[in-house]
């Protein structure tokens, strides 16, 4: 064998080692995701229990009480509160509300919850153009923005109306077959399993029972309650009526600017009526030419929620078609179809659509305006968060850590860790979160220990592998 040769042949023989350490190291690889994998759907957690405060939140006084002159009733906005007499906001009521919105109960497979799709942080809508249902199917339209919902005359809700009260709407979501898929027996069943939902049914309607109504009158009372009214615009509203020199001088030049054209020739309120910026009822404007693609409640008509916080809920139309505001902005400026049931407000010399092509300081002006109505103080409290927190221990979610919750444990995995984590709190209620004493794992989760083990193991076979090769 001469030198190149044997050269050759080591060459070959390291690099037939190189591939097969690579191999072994992807396997093994895979083997610990798989084990992860497998250890994270054992102890796949129910949705938690909800950490409420030992004070009674003060919704009434928040979405009643504390409203604005300009909100109450008396004035545009409070004129047209679409709150039933049967079903006032109460602390209680919509204290329940929370947890059942931020609860994943209620969709079939414990994963969605309302804020799944309406996040706080974006007005309680979706920034996606489409949500994610349940068992990730799309919805046929964009969500939408939930502040100031209260505040809409015929009462009906969803982009087509389909809903004709606030409380037949909060049920639609939980049995729709995208959305949350629910059978609402057992979602009873299930809220009666728990420690908790039975005390705050008890706390709101005085009895354990749980109905259908109660369920859908404390979402129905949460939702209402997300009344906006403490934004830069508010600021400015409070000063004065719109176009005051008291209200102009809260706003800078080119909010001002904007609050011109909004008010004025860009004839956005019109539409967007009243010191909540709702809509008095479903329009056309003429985002296409036919209404093929969806009619909306009748020829191409659909409502729009209020816009407050517009400018931090990306996704804008019934379909979620524009991005962004601008896309929004150039779309009403040159944009708007000669659809035959255009809205005549949006029309011009007989019926053609209106072109209004804004400049480009115009349209930041009008930016700047709908960025007024971001509404920071709602967009944060703890009122409209969620209350769900991991009750260590508590592993089926019941909001008590009892025998059931060692014998889940068993079941899934079984370790001495978790015994003694079990142990140290057991007989712990959801209750006992108000106050603040959670006690928290101070012995690493079964799934890390396991999953520090695993690596461990395999970092060992590895380097073996490497002294002996
Ligand atoms: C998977 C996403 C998703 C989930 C979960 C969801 N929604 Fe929605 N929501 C939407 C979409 C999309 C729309 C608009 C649908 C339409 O108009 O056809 C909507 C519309 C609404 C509206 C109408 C607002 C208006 O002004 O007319 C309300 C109220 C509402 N949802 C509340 C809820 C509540 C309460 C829950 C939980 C019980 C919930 N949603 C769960 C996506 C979702
Ligand atoms: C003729 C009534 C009408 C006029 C005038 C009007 N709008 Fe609208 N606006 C609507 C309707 C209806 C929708 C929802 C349409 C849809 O989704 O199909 C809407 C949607 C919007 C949205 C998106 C809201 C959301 O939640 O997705 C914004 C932002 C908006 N309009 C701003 C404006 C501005 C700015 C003007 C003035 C330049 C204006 N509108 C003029 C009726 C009107």
């Amino acid at each position: 064998m001469d030198k190149h040769e044997e050269i050759a042949r080591t060459k070959t023989a390291c690099i037939e080692t190189a591939r097969l350490k690579t191999a072994q190291l992807t396997y093994i690889l895979h083997a610990v995701v798989v084990a992860l994998l497998l250890i994270q759907d054992g102890l796949a957690q129910s949705p938690g229990v909800p950490s409420l405060p030992t004070t009674t939140a003060d919704y009434v006084g928040y979405a009643v009480d504390n409203l604005p002159s300009y909100f109450q009733p008396g004035s545009d906005v409070g004129d047209v509160n679409n709150t039933p007499i049967d079903n006032p906001i109460t602390n209680a009521g919509a204290t329940l509300g929370r947890a059942l919105f931020y609860d994943g109960r209620l969709s079939h497979n414990d994963s969605t919850s309302c804020a799944s799709c309406h996040k706080q942080e974006n007005g309680f809508s979706d920034p996606d153009q489409l949500s994610v249902g349940f068992e990730g199917g799309l919805t046929g339209r964009h969500s939408m923005g939930l502040s100031n919902a209260a505040f809409y005359e015929n009462g009906r809700f969803f982009w087509d109306e389909r809903a004709a009260t606030l409380e037949d709407q909060v049920l639609m979501p939980i049995q729709d077959s995208v959305e949350m898929g629910t059978d609402l027996n057992q979602l009873r069943e299930e809220l009666s399993a728990t420690e908790f939902y039975p005390v705050l049914f008890n706390e709101a309607y005085g009895s354990t029972e749980i109905t259908n109504d109660k369920i859908a009158n404390s979402l129905a009372q949460f939702v209402r309650s997300m009344a906006s009214y403490q934004s830069k615009f508010d600021d400015a509203r409070a000063a004065g009526p719109v176009g005051s020199p008291a209200y102009r001088a809260e706003l800078t030049q080119l909010e001002r600017q904007g609050s011109n054209i909004f008010h004025g020739a860009g004839r956005c309120s019109t539409c967007h009526e009243s010191d909540a910026q709702i809509a008095d009822r479903p329009h056309n404007i003429g985002l296409d030419a036919d209404n093929s693609a969806d009619e909306g409640v009748v020829d191409g008509r659909f409502k729009v929620p209020s816009l407050r916080n517009v400018a931090v809920r990306e996704g804008y139309m019934h379909d979620g078609r524009f991005m962004t505001l601008g896309e929004v902005i150039d779309f009403y400026s040159t944009d708007i179809q000669d659809n035959p049931n255009l809205d005549v407000g949006l029309q011009v010399d007989g019926d053609n659509p209106i072109r209004f092509n804004f400049t480009q300081n115009e349209k930041d002006a009008l930016i700047a305006f709908l960025e007024t109505l971001t509404d920071d103080a709602l967009l944060g409290t703890e009122l409209f968060s969620d209350p769900f927190v991991e009750l260590a221990g508590d592993f089926d979610g019941s909001g008590l850590v009892d025998a059931a919750d060692l014998e889940y444990w068993q079941d899934s995995a079984g370790s001495g860790f978790y015994f003694l984590e079990w142990q140290r709190n057991l007989g712990r209620s959801w209750e006992d979160l108000a106050a603040g004493s959670i006690i928290t794992n101070a012995i690493p989760e079964p799934s890390v220990a396991v999953l520090t083990a695993t690596a461990l193991l395999c970092s060992i076979g590895v380097c073996r592998r490497r002294f002996q090769t």
